[in-house]
């Protein structure tokens, strides 16, 4: 599995579009983000593997789908990760969380963690990773690795926007690992933003800066 795949529905770029110009304000920032996340989170879960159960409707019993297997995972970067995950949580309110802290050190942009927690049986469940932006990979390469390292076998990464160069690297280092994001754009810029993007993600969901 290599490259990444662009969700590209009209009503994913449409979002997006808004969430990337200056001006739209914290609160509308994290309404689209929730709404966003609502709609990345169906297609990343489209072939999710199906059951059946026997139900009785009013009417009468039928074999009736059902999603196979253990609940699934989100796994949180913070802290915009957190961002995604109210939506997500929205369109699967069974899923169980992880959180893993890491902050990039802003001289050599290298992911230091400072928390990682998650449930215990991560080898039964599908992980899907979410950091909204994929910039220099390094933060998304060390929370996949750590999950790793616990046992999850099973890994999807989720953002908002890719980097050209973070997927490359992305892919290099975890080649099982598919990569779903809403736009990849042209390139980082020397201080490891995404551009055009929108910006710092974190700073613009929670108002700081
Ligand atoms: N993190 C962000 O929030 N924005 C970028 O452009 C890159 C990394």
């Amino acid at each position: 599995m290599s490259g990444a795949t662009v969700i590209d529905h009209p009503m994913v770029q449409h979002k997006l579009t808004h969430m990337r110009m200056k001006e739209t304000s914290t609160q509308g920032f994290r309404r689209l983000l929730r709404e966003i996340s609502v709609l990345l989170t169906y297609e990343v879960t489209r072939d999710l593997p199906i059951t059946t159960v026997e139900i009785e409707t009013p009417l009468q019993t039928m074999s009736a789908p059902i999603i196979e297997g253990k609940k699934l995972v989100f796994a949180s970067v913070l802290r915009a990760g957190n961002g995604l995950l109210e939506g997500m949580l929205e369109l699967v309110p069974a899923a169980r969380v992880a959180h893993i802290g890491l902050y990039r050190d802003p001289k050599t942009l290298q992911p230091v963690e400072y928390y990682f927690k998650a449930p215990e049986d991560l080898a039964e469940r599908l992980v899907v990773v979410v950091d909204p932006m994929l910039a220099t990979a390094n933060s998304a390469i060390a929370a996949v690795q750590r999950l790793k390292e616990r046992g999850a076998t099973q890994l999807r990464f989720l953002c908002l926007l890719a980097a050209p160069e973070g997927i490359e690297k992305f892919n290099a280092a975890h080649p099982d690992v598919p990569i779903f994001t809403a736009a990849i754009d042209e390139r980082l810029n020397e201080k490891g933003y995404i551009v055009p993007g929108l910006g710092d993600a974190g700073d613009r969901m929670y108002g700081t800066k």
